[in-house]
């Protein structure tokens, strides 16, 4: 294949790829711009295959069959729930690629490289490590996170931002040695010593970091894998994965000011850790148990439901895990024909991934002019009859408002207790991601349908006539 059709081909990816981001951003054209990307890298891929790559196709192959098996598994494998831990371990990935790549660059050195040249040459490729090796470990420590092999809670050294400052220095530093050592044919030593720094930070950086921050993190990794990639590009010296890595580099940085703005937090206090938890303390049982927990019947709520004018959904993880949501939209079809006004309204980070409630409720039909941000409904719920919480705890606790200390003080939250009733529906009176106790619960106008979420539903709609 010529270099100009090479060169066409990625023109052209780029363009798809830029498309699926746009497609991405919507759930009504979110399916499409998935298209959109499948195609671009399945061009970015036959072109790479046929018009670059000139040997080892033996390898080549093996190496498509074992990961697209792999990646074929696993998509088929997994479920909705576990899909950000997989993200934060394909993150992983990327930056291990990067590191490889960048080895492998160093030790095939070019020798006819000199001057301004080497230089760049030789930066490319501690840049590329140094990314992709915290890249790396930071993704690894947030899938242990994110699966629960390991503790959410941040994880606070003391003075951890001295630590930071000092490995970052030394990272500087040993970059100086490894340009000056490496013109002379050498400098692995200050390279593999910046490697295993890069990877001491990237966990340190992500232990520190508490259950309700989380979001923050995972588009940050997600960013800086675009970045890895990216630097993998200019390694390879190929275009079309410096221009990858750079749309996912900034689209994930993008994504971090989104959430971080969603989560009343700034940028630096979420990656320097242990936002909000710096002598605070959790909304605590006695605290949170200022009053009486109120349980209610399924057949109770269907009539509260009907009997309502307006109606407003609270979806969070535990609709996720238990599968609710064609249920949810069954109830609101037919609550909408008995002239109900119901309406959902989805905080920035409830589930566990960007716009996990959504894509659930897109995927059940629910129709998209019924689905309101938060920023869009807080102001209604005193106008709202029954707020119904299904399977979210963290993104409707008070506390958030009310205890200066507590891990998740500033955040915005759905305030559905300014409503006339809640009713809450979960399994028991454990607390959220974040770990934090929930007033609501223990709220005079609050009533708890405890038991699956799905099953609870189902008794619902039943009873809805
Ligand atoms: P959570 O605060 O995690 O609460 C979910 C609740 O669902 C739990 O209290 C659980 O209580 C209940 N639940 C679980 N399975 C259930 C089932 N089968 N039926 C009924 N209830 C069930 O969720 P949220 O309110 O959506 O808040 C999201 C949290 O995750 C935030 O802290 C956020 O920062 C964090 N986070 C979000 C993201 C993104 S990007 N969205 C990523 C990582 C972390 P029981 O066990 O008593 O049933």
């Amino acid at each position: 294949m010529s270099y100009g059709i090479v060169t066409a081909s990625y023109i052209g990816a780029s363009v798809l790829f830029i498309l699926a981001l746009g497609g991405l951003s919507q759930p009504e054209t979110a399916r499409r711009g998935n298209f959109y990307g499948i195609i671009g890298m399945a061009m970015a891929l036959a072109a790479t295959i046929v018009g670059i790559v000139t040997n080892h196709h033996f390898i080549l192959f093996a190496g498509l069959i074992i990961g697209g098996g792999i990646g074929l598994m696993l998509a088929k494998r997994i479920a909705m729930t576990q899909m950000p831990e997989l993200v934060a371990i394909l993150h992983s990935l990327v930056g291990m690629a990067a590191v490889l790549v960048g080895f492998a660059n160093f030790m095939g050195n070019d020798a006819a490289l000199s001057g301004a040249a080497r230089t760049v040459h030789d930066a490319e490729t501690y840049v590329g490590i140094l990314i992709g090796a915290l890249t790396f470990s930071g993704s690894v420590v947030a899938f242990l996170k994110l699966s629960a092999r390991i503790s959410g809670k941040p994880l606070l050294l003391p003075g951890r931002h001295w630590l930071n400052l000092l490995l970052l220095l030394a990272a500087f530093w040993l970059g100086g040695k490894f340009i000056h050592l490496s013109a002379a044919g050498g400098g692995s030593l200050p390279l593999i010593a910046m490697t295993l720094i890069a990877l001491a930070f990237g966990v340190h950086m992500v232990m520190a970091i508490g259950g309700a921050d989380m979001p923050v993190v995972i588009s940050m990794l997600n960013s800086y894998s675009g970045w890895a990639a990216a630097a993998t590009g200019f390694m390879l010296n190929n275009d079309l994965l410096i221009v990858v890595g750079a749309l996912v580099g900034s689209s994930g940085a993008i994504l971090s000011y989104i959430m971080c703005r969603a989560m009343n937090r700034r940028f630096i206090a979420v990656i320097a850790g242990g936002f909000g938890t710096s002598g605070g303390v959790a909304a605590t049982d006695s605290q949170a148990e200022a009053g009486e927990v109120v349980a209610i019947e399924a057949e109770a709520v269907a009539d509260l439901l009907v009997n309502a004018r307006e109606v407003m959904i609270i979806p969070g993880y535990g609709m996720a895990v238990a599968q609710a949501q064609h249920t949810v939209s069954e109830i609101t079809r037919k609550l909408r024909e008995k002239k109900v006004n119901v309406r959902f309204g989805i905080h920035p980070v409830a589930g566990r991934m960007p716009g996990h409630m959504n894509v659930l409720l897109a995927e059940a039909k629910v129709p998209y002019d019924i689905v309101f941000e938060l920023d869009e409904i807080n102001d209604d719920f005193p106008h709202v009859d029954v707020s119904v919480v299904i399977g979210a705890n963290d993104i409707v606790n008070p506390a958030a408002q009310e205890v200066p200390g507590s891990p998740i003080a500033g955040m915005p939250v759905l305030e559905c207790w300014k409503g006339k009733t809640t009713v809450v529906l979960k399994r028991s009176m454990a607390t959220g991601y974040a770990g934090v106790a929930n007033p609501l619960f223990y709220k005079e106008n609050t009533r708890m349908l405890f038991g699956d979420a799905r099953q609870s539903l189902d008794k619902v709609l039943k009873n809805l006539g």
